[in-house]
C-alpha cells in the first residue's frame, strides 16, 4: 500500500487507509495474519532478528502485521509518532505505568477515573511502591499543589466516565510539564475523531479500544499512543511481559476505525437529542452531557471537542432513601436498551455506576467522585431516537 502522501490525508481518509500494507496477493481489504511466529531464512538471520540488528517479526508477542497495521492507522489518527497496542484498556494504562515508573514515584489523578483505574492506582501500584494523589476533575491549583519531585505522570481523563466531567488538558500539560511529568489522557470517550489530546499538550493517549474504537462491541483492546521515544519504553515492557493485543481483535478494531468518523458524529448527534430530551422530563433531576449548554464545562468541552460526544448520565429524582431503587426501576423497565456496562457500541447501554462500573470502590470514594446511586449512564448508541425515548418513558413515569 502507498502510504507515501500521508502526511497530506485528511482524519477520514487516514481512518480508511492509514497504516495498510499488503501482501503479495494484493488483497484490497487488510489481511489478518493469524501466526504465533516467524520464519528466518537461516540461523543468522534468526540471530539478527533476536538482536534487533535487522527488523522485522520475530514472535507474535512482539509484533504482528494486523497489529502493526493497526497501531499505525491509530497513531496516524491520534496525530503521533507511535501507537503500542495491548489486550485491553487496562492492560494500556498499566504498561504505561509499568514502562515508566518505579517504587518510590508517584502520580497525580483526576478523581473523575474509571472504577478499575482507580483499583490500579489505589490498591495495587502501592504494593510496588508507587502511590497516587486524587485531585478533583476541575481544580487546576489542586494539581499543582499534588504535584511532587517524584510525580512522573499526571493522568485524567476528559470527559471523564461516568460524570461526563471536562478537563483542561493545555492548562494540565502546564501543571505537569512545569515538574518534569507527562500528561497521559485517556481519550476513550472522544476518541481522536472528537479529540486530539495532543493538541493540547498531552504526551501519551490511552484508548480502550474496547469501546468506539471497534464501535460494535465484539472485542477488547487497548492501546499507547504518543511520541516513539516514550512508546518504545512501554512496547519493551509489552514484549517482555505479553499483555498483546491479538491479532483477530487488531484487525476487528482496524476495520472498526474506517467507520469512525462517521458513527462518532451520529452516536453524538443521537446523544445530544436523547440529552435533550431527558432535560425536560420532569422526573430527571439532573442530565450530565458536554454539549448542553448546562454543562459547567461546555464551553471548555467546545474548545477541546468536536461535538459532545456519545455518553449521556442523568439522575433520577428520588429521596436519598430512594435513589437507588428510582434508578434502578428506569434500568429495569427497559426493554430496548441493553443492561450492560460496556459502552461505545451501536447499541444502546444503561448502567447503574454505583452498583456496577464503579460498585468496588468504597462509598466514600464514590461520594467524593459525584457518583450517587440516582444517576444512571446512557451510552447512546445509533438506534432512533424516538425508539429510545420511549423505552425510558416506561421507568421516568
Ligand atoms: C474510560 C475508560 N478507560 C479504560 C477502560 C478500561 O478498558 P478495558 O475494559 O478495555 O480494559 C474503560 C472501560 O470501561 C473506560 O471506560
Amino acid at each position: 500500500m502507498n502510504n507515501e502522501d500521508s502526511s497530506s490525508w485528511s482524519f477520514e481518509t487516514l481512518a480508511v487507509r492509514a497504516g495498510q500494507e499488503r501482501s503479495q496477493f494484493n488483497e484490497h481489504s487488510e489481511a489478518l495474519y493469524l501466526t504465533s511466529s516467524y520464519v528466518f531464512d537461516n540461523a543468522a538471520q534468526a540471530a539478527a532478528r533476536f538482536s534487533g540488528a535487522e527488523p522485522g517479526n520475530v514472535y507474535a508477542r512482539f509484533t504482528n502485521p494486523t497489529v502493526t497495521m493497526m497501531q499505525e492507522r491509530l497513531a496516524a489518527l491520534e496525530g503521533t509518532e507511535a501507537c503500542v497496542a495491548t489486550a485491553t484498556g487496562m492492560a494500556a494504562i498499566l504498561s504505561t505505568v509499568m514502562a515508566l515508573m518505579s517504587a518510590g514515584e508517584h502520580i497525580v489523578s483526576s478523581r473523575s477515573i474509571f472504577g478499575a483505574t482507580q483499583q490500579m492506582f489505589g490498591t495495587i501500584l502501592p504494593r510496588f511502591g508507587i502511590e497516587t494523589t486524587l485531585v478533583d476533575a476541575g481544580n487546576i491549583e489542586g494539581f499543582r499543589a499534588a504535584m511532587r519531585p517524584t510525580t512522573r505522570l499526571v493522568f485524567i481523563e476528559t470527559p471523564s466516565n461516568p460524570l461526563t466531567e471536562v478537563l483542561d488538558m493545555a492548562a494540565l500539560a502546564e501543571v505537569a510539564h512545569a515538574s518534569g511529568a507527562l500528561l497521559v489522557v485517556d481519550n476513550c470517550f472522544c476518541t481522536p475523531a472528537l479529540q486530539r489530546p495532543l493538541l493540547f499538550g498531552a504526551d501519551l493517549v490511552i484508548h480502550s479500544a474496547t469501546k468506539y474504537l471497534d464501535g460494535q462491541g465484539r472485542v477488547l483492546g487497548g492501546a499507547v499512543c504518543g511520541t516513539k521515544a516514550v512508546t518504545d519504553e512501554v512496547f519493551k515492557f509489552l514484549r517482555t511481559a505479553g499483555p498483546t493485543l491479538s491479532p483477530f481483535n487488531a484487525w476487528i478494531i482496524l476495520k472498526g476505525l474506517e467507520t469512525l468518523s462517521i458513527r462518532m458524529k451520529a452516536h453524538s448527534a443521537n446523544s445530544l437529542e436523547l440529552a435533550r430530551w431527558l432535560e425536560a422530563q420532569p422526573t430527571v433531576a439532573r442530565v450530565y452531557y458536554p454539549g448542553l449548554p448546562s454543562h459547567p464545562q461546555h464551553a471548555l468541552a467546545m474548545r477541546q471537542q468536536a461535538t459532545g460526544g456519545g455518553i449521556v448520565s442523568f439522575e433520577v429524582k428520588a429521596s436519598v432513601g430512594e435513589a437507588r431503587a428510582a434508578a434502578w426501576r428506569v434500568v429495569d423497565n427497559c426493554r430496548l436498551l441493553s443492561i450492560t456496562a460496556n459502552l461505545g457500541d451501536t447499541k444502546t447501554t444503561i448502567t447503574h455506576p454505583a452498583s456496577t462500573t464503579h460498585g468496588r470502590i468504597s462509598a466514600e470514594a464514590r461520594e467524593a467522585s459525584g457518583i450517587r446511586e440516582n444517576l444512571l449512564r446512557i451510552a447512546v448508541g445509533l438506534e432512533s431516537v424516538v425508539d429510545l425515548q420511549a423505552d425510558l418513558t416506561r421507568g421516568l413515569g
